[in-house]
């Protein structure tokens, strides 16, 4: 019995069902690969969930964590305050898009990052309300799932969630869903069920993670920018998942030019130490009284030090650039097996998010979440770590670190085209057109 096997059996014995696990049980990891208890070697298209954009264990980053764990650890923040937490608020407030004065806090992941940006626009609106996009993810807290747009495996069992939360359709191209009808379907909120004066805030994610790496169109997150203004509702980009130079831009909502007024963070920020920040308009991050924001970990001086060399290497190493040239490779492969493979329904993506979804018949775009999880399972016998997402469990989504040596992309393309030919010719037992 191999060690990962026993490890599954005792997983299974002590750790709540709950928790899904891939069953890859790891001891190293370096860069874009990482090996597990078997000593099988796997390239990593996961990186953590979208965590590890500067790869495993940049030296860069290890040393900034070293370095701070010979000063001090912990003190909270809100007890003996530390000169490297304001600094990285500093830079953050510099990076964030929007020539106005910004101000950060820090806490310690994405979910809990979005309930304080929406504590802070309810505090400074005065108002409750909050609309939220179908397919979207924002967390596990009672809040994020409210806010989710996705049922499994986030919601399912366990409502009720808070209220005063109200989705509208995000546009999906591929689907048939317009800017037009996304902005309908506001409109169509706006007088059904929620006064506009009501609504604090409109939380977005500019390309969708769990959901199915949708990217909103420009012409919508534009919109969405002048509904806000026009009813002065706080404009929320969640950049938990698209942010940190991820898609070729430090903020994926800078593609389109448009400037939220609260952006939040996790991930890539920390390089794989837990760390979120939001980041917004000082007028309305300052709307709560003292007291009312932060927690015992939030910015935490290893996370904060491991952020700080985080943005040196996106900086030194050119990751913005190197995301875009990634993000090409990755679609112009794909786009070739697209040709070959007719389940490859749809290719899309920013940067170096970058996804395709797979469908029983390309005409009537059926979801083929069998399929999908065959590839990943295929994938992984040869040494290749991948993820799904979408609402109907049928896209795969490469996210590997930026920090990936080219001939480490190719190997891992290489290895996921054979995946698919595997998956799509013997499981579902259907010819390669
Ligand atoms: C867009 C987005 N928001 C929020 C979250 C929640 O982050 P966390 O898992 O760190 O709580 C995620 C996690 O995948 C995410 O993708």
């Amino acid at each position: 019995m191999s060690t990962s096997t026993e490890l599954k059996a005792r997983k299974a014995a002590a750790v709540p069902n709950g928790v899904g696990t891939k069953g890859i049980y790891v001891v190293k990891a370096e860069n874009s690969e990482l090996w597990d208890v078997d000593g099988r070697r796997y390239i990593d298209f996961a990186a953590g969930i979208a965590v590890l954009n500067t790869g495993h264990r940049h030296p860069k980053i290890m040393a900034a964590v070293a370095q701070q764990a010979e000063a001090f650890t912990h003190t909270c923040f809100h007890v003996a305050s530390y000169e490297s937490y304001v600094r990285l608020a500093e830079r953050l407030n510099a990076l964030a898009p929007g020539e106005f004065s910004k101000k950060t806090l820090f806490l310690n992941s994405g979910a809990e990052a979005v309930e304080n940006a929406v504590k802070i626009a309810r505090y400074f609106t005065k108002r409750s309300a909050v609309i939220a996009f179908s397919g979207g993810f924002h967390g596990r807290t009672h809040m994020t799932m409210a806010l989710t747009g996705k049922v499994m495996p986030y919601k399912r069992g366990f409502g009720p969630f808070p209220a005063e939360v109200y989705h509208a359709e995000f546009p999906q191209p591929y689907r048939g869903i317009t800017t037009e009808q996304a902005l309908a379907d506001i409109d169509r909120l706006f007088h059904g069920d929620v006064d506009p004066k009501s609504v604090a805030a409109i939380i977005v994610e500019p390309v969708q993670g769990e959901g199915g790496f949708n990217v909103a169109p420009f012409d919508f997150l534009r919109a969405l920018r002048h509904l806000c203004d026009e009813h002065g509702i706080v404009l929320i980009a969640d950049e938990v998942q698209g942010g940190i130079a991820r898609t070729g831009k430090m903020f994926s909502i800078e593609h389109a030019g448009v400037v939220p007024d609260i952006v939040t963070l996790a991930k890539g920020l920390g390089g794989g130490f837990p760390l979120s920040a939001v980041t917004g308009r000082a007028s309305i991050m300052d709307a709560a009284h003292p007291g009312g924001l932060g927690g015992t970990y939030g910015g935490n001086p290893i996370s904060i030090a491991a952020a700080h060399a985080v943005l040196d290497v996106i900086e030194s190493e050119d990751l913005c650039a190197k995301a875009m040239r990634i993000g090409q490779r990755m679609r112009s492969h794909l786009e070739g097996l697209a040709k070959q493979l007719p389940c490859i329904g749809d290719v899309r993506g920013l940067g170096a998010m970058v996804a395709f979804e797979l469908v029983k018949d390309p005409k009537t775009k059926e979801p083929d979440a069998e399929l999908t999880a065959a590839i990943l399972a295929h994938a992984e016998k040869r040494g290749l770590i991948l993820l799904s997402c979408g609402t109907a469990a049928n896209v795969v989504r490469l996210l590997s670190p930026l920090t990936i040596p080219d001939a480490l992309l190719e190997e891992g393309l290489n290895i996921l085209a054979a995946a698919l030919v595997d998956a799509y010719g013997r499981e579902s037992k259907r010819a390669v057109a």
